[in-house]
């Protein structure tokens, strides 16, 4: 066989084969996708990367190739020799590029066999559960879908580093084995065998170095980078993960932005053939959450089908409807949606599901009324006054056929994230989205916010993030006061130069100018409840490289996996990584995490304390 193989060159990629070749003698090596015997004739569809072609054994004309070509099973790997032919009439397949022609073979050699049966078929719609189609990962990503993807995520690769280098960035690869980055979530920690005790931390992302090269005067850095965080996992969410990750001196938030957002639609038009037209809409924090309930919203659904959020509480503060008037008196809010046409498109029961949908995200109900022909129909309506009742079909814009949603909270940002979802589920089960790709950049984002937990400030985007200048003075004010309520009232208005790049209802991307100056470092660490002590342990090697002539710099990363995930119209992540870990954070395909030998711990001088059985 590996005689035979020595002196067998391939001539062609399978998926090459045209009515160019008619008449030659080719030499293919592949996989058998499918073999079928006509009784003397066999058809083998033999599979490469490129593609499948139909390759043709006969009885007749070549017993010996027809013997071997008859005894190979599904993913055998096989390399054949023989003549392309036209397909006789009526036996064509248009629909693959290799469909009007066939190879005759005249020799085939199996080059190794395969298990079978198969766990799965090799096909583009597979019905198997994701954790086979993982432990089996070699096989899945034989299926023309999953190449794909890889093939898409190859070419941004080439068209980022292409882009950026036009730019005149410089890629720089920054270390694995590192210190803690203050991304917010927890860290994956290595023991060290020569340090006994320490450990060094993977990264969450290069944000500190990338801060380091700029005072190194590297002026413009980017880094297709792994990053490392150990966090819950979601559909979108990876324990590892890579970021197009740049950074640029000397430039404000507009520079950043600017380049980010022509960086994006390159990779779409080079990438998908897709031109994004005109600039992105930039709106504020305060407005996109007031109006979508969300920081990322999904600029698909169409307003004219679910319409955003309507505020509604000022009509309802004289109510005799307990659930509103409640909320109104302790301060929270109530918000309206509307769905145009809900009357017809949403049964009882749906109104049900959805009232259920809500209440797992911890809703006491969903409030709801039916613009119906000569009435209105609705379980609360019956608690309001004509006034009420009129002054809010004005202000929703209601009209017959329609319904209208509500959720009153006393907690603002619970019914804006009760909103958002709702919205987004009525948009699934409506097909109430437009095609194609929708951006939208946030920004004015808060500096920080108060975590109830924690009983401390803690930082929107990360501690080196720089204030808007004229907020600068609102943080003195606040530092003056040590009354924490006070304090939150400041802070509300003061906003950060950090802006976020939304796709399709997917933060997929995130940047800011950064603190370079010490005396405004020193103040956000303070209003962080960050101490000098605390300060210099975790990120001591950054403050003191700012302290050697840092130049102004902002940067950017993205979410790489996000972004091709949309592109490829992927429902998760995991299918454009090849090596992805399940929702549980496993590799089926190895069985990482394992347990290691005594040995190896002992070197690293680690001791597992008594563990539960499993
Ligand atoms: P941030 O933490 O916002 O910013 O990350 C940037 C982008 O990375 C993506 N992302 C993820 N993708 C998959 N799995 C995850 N677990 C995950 N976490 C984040 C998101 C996000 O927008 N250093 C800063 C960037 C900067 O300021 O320059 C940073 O890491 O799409
Ligand atoms: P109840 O008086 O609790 O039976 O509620 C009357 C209606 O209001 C029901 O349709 C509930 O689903 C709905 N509802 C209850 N609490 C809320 C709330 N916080 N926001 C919106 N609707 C609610």
């Amino acid at each position: 066989m590996l005689e035979v193989l020595g002196s067998f060159r391939r001539t062609h990629y399978c998926g090459e084969i045209n009515e160019n070749n008619i008449g030659q003698t080719v030499r293919l090596a592949g996989w058998v996708d499918t073999v079928r015997n006509h009784g003397g004739v066999v058809f083998i569809d033999l599979r490469d990367r490129s593609g499948v072609v139909q390759v043709v054994a006969e009885e007749l004309k070549n017993p010996e190739a027809y013997e071997i070509a008859d005894r190979v099973k599904p993913e055998y790997v096989i390399a054949i020799e023989g003549k392309v032919r036209r397909r006789p009439k009526g036996t064509e397949n248009p629909k693959i590029p290799t469909g009007y022609v066939e190879v005759v073979a005249d020799r085939v050699v199996v080059l190794n066999t395969s298990k079978q049966p198969l766990p799965f078929q090799i096909e583009d719609d597979i019905n198997v559960n994701e954790e086979t189609r993982l432990r089996y990962r070699y096989l899945d990503l034989r299926r023309r879908p999953m190449l794909n993807n890889l093939l898409i995520r190859h070419r941004t690769y080439q068209v980022v580093r292409n882009f950026l280098t036009n730019e005149g960035f410089i890629e720089v690869e920054t270390p694995l084995l590192t210190k803690s980055t203050p991304e917010g979530a927890r860290d994956f920690i290595v023991p060290s065998r020569l340090h006994p005790g320490k450990f060094y931390a993977l990264p969450q992302s290069p944000q500190l170095f990338k801060q380091i090269l700029m005072v190194a005067g590297i002026d413009k850095y980017f880094q297709i980078a792994k990053c490392l965080r150990d966090e819950d996992l979601r559909a979108d969410r990876q324990p590892e993960f890579t970021q197009i990750d740049l950074e640029m001196s000397f430039v404000g938030k507009d520079d950043v932005m600017n380049l980010t957002e022509r960086l994006i639609k390159e990779v779409f038009k080079q990438v998908l053939g897709v031109e994004i037209n005109g600039p992105f809409p930039v709106y504020g924090y305060d407005y996109v959450m007031d109006r979508y309930g969300s920081d990322k919203p999904d600029l698909r659904i169409k307003e004219d089908v679910i319409t955003p959020l309507i505020e509604i509480t000022d009509i309802f503060k004289e109510t005799q409807f307990k659930v509103f008037k409640n909320v109104v008196d302790k301060g929270g809010i109530i918000k309206a949606i509307v769905v145009k046409g809900g009357g017809k498109s949403l049964s009882r029961q749906k109104i049900d599901e959805l009232t259920k949908f809500v209440q797992k995200l911890g809703a006491k109900g969903l409030a709801w009324i039916r613009v119906d022909e000569n009435k209105l129909t609705s379980p609360i309506t019956k608690f309001f006054s004509e006034e009420e009742v009129k002054n809010l079909l004005e202000r929703v814009g209601a009209e017959v056929g329609d319904i209208i949603f509500f959720q009153a909270d006393t907690d603002r940002d619970f019914v804006y994230k009760v909103m958002d979802a709702l919205r987004r589920r009525l948009a699934d089960e409506l097909g109430a989205r437009e095609e194609g790709f929708k951006f939208l950049w946030v920004v004015d984002f808060p500096l920080v916010e108060w975590d109830e937990e924690e009983e401390r400030f803690v930082s929107v985007h990360h501690p080196f993030t720089m204030p808007r200048e004229e907020d600068l003075p609102k943080i003195d004010e606040a530092l003056a006061t040590e009354d924490i309520e006070r304090r939150k009232e400041i802070l509300k208005g003061v906003k950060s130069l950090a802006y976020d790049m939304v796709l399709n209802g997917y933060e997929i991307g995130g940047g800011s100018i950064r603190i370079h100056r010490t005396d405004i470092q020193e103040k956000i660490f303070k209003l962080l409840n960050i101490g000098e002590v605390e300060a210099q342990e975790k990120f001591g090697f950054l403050l003191e490289a700012l302290q050697y002539g840092a130049p102004p710099h902002g940067g950017f990363a993205f979410g790489l996996d996000r972004v091709l995930a949309i592109m490829v119209g992927a429902e998760s992540i995991r299918d454009v990584i090849a090596f992805p870990k399940t929702q549980k954070g496993i590799c089926p395909l190895t069985n990482a995490p394992d347990y290691v030998d005594p040995k190896q711990l002992k070197e690293v001088h680690c001791k597992i304390e008594e563990l539960e059985e499993e």
